[in-house]
């Protein structure tokens, strides 16, 4: 049975630690996704962008995601709506069994984005729906970025406060200098800390960090040896995704982590052998390596071993 996010959430928020919420587009990203948990003991929550939805079909999606809890009952999963862009687009999620959702609003102004959250955890909440919102803009902080400059991008911890109690959203994402993808900072990696705890302590409920990939080096070998190409790309380093989560992070983000490891399989076994056309070929290692990146995200966020 699939639960809402909230739940799991609200205890990594009490216990301190934090849980990984991993993207899917697939079957075999799905099925890596739990069989990581379930070899890890770590609670789980798998989410779904409005992209992966139109590709894979809501129904797909939402039915995959409840064989595999079944499949797997003793680990609590909820299953995530992934930057909402809408009110009807969450509405969707939620009516065809989606236990969580995220209204991403934070391009609009505050007072706009208010105003659609409340109606989204209105609705969400009638529905034993969990809901996330996010505050500034998800972007790299340069070296030389004035303070003015991360102000007016970034979260505003009395903003995060006000909208927290208004809204009355169960967990808030606060951009603290990440952006998704696989070039995540031009210069050193740098995120605002400070900024961090000041929202944790003016909120107190559990927070988010969206583009929370870490691109391991071994990931990124692994893509190179294959041919692949990631010139200039950074991620979160690990010590950074330690401090967020001591900071208050909760819920982590993990997408383009994923994507690199499972392609630098499919692109090995095409540049091995260039008359393979067996699809299992290529996606059975692929599964391992996406396996082995979630077991040990989830180790290092302190999620493992708290089924
Ligand atoms: O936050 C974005 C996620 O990585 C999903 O990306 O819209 O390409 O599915 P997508
Ligand atoms: P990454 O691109 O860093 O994996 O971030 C994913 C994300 O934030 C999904 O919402
Ligand atoms: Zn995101």
């Amino acid at each position: 049975m699939l639960i809402s996010a909230s739940e799991i959430l609200v205890k990594a928020h009490k216990e301190s630690y934090g849980v990984g919420a991993f993207n899917f587009v697939n079957f075999e990203i799905l099925k890596s996704i739990f069989e990581s948990a379930h070899e890890a003991s770590s609670p789980l929550i798998v989410q779904a962008s409005e992209g992966a939805i139109k590709y894979m079909g809501i129904d797909m999606v939402v039915g995959m995601t409840k064989l595999f809890a079944q499949k797997y009952p003793h680990i609590p999963v909820a299953l995530h709506l992934d930057h909402g862009t809408s009110f009807e687009s969450c509405k969707n999620a939620i009516e065809a069994g989606f236990t969580s959702v995220m209204i991403d609003a934070s391009h609009h102004s505050f007072e706009e984005n208010l105003e659609i959250t409340k109606r989204v955890v209105d609705f969400a909440h009638s529905h034993g729906v969990s809901v996330e919102a996010e505050l500034g803009r998800l972007m790299g902080i340069e070296d030389n970025i004035s303070v003015d400059e991360k102000d007016a991008c970034l979260v505003n911890p009395l903003e995060a406060e006000v909208f927290v109690k208004e809204s009355k959203v169960d967990f808030l994402a606060p951009a603290i200098g990440t952006s998704h993808g696989a070039f995540k900072f031009k210069g050193e990696p740098k995120l605002d800390f400070e900024r961090l705890l000041e929202v944790k302590r003016l909120t107190n409920i559990p927070l988010v960090l969206h583009g929370a990939s870490a691109i391991p080096q071994s990931v990124r070998e692994s893509f190179l040896q294959s041919g692949g190409d990631l010139k200039g790309s950074k991620g979160v380093p690990f010590e950074f995704l330690k401090e967020a989560v001591r900071g208050g992070i909760n819920k982590i983000n993990t997408d383009t982590d994923l994507r690199i490891a499972f392609m630098a399989e499919v692109r090995k076994v095409a540049n091995e052998n260039n008359s393979e056309f067996d699809l299992r070929k290529f996606f059975t290692p692929a599964m391992s390596a996406v396996k082995s990146v979630i077991i040990d995200r989830m180790k290092l966020l302190g999620s493992a071993n708290k089924i």
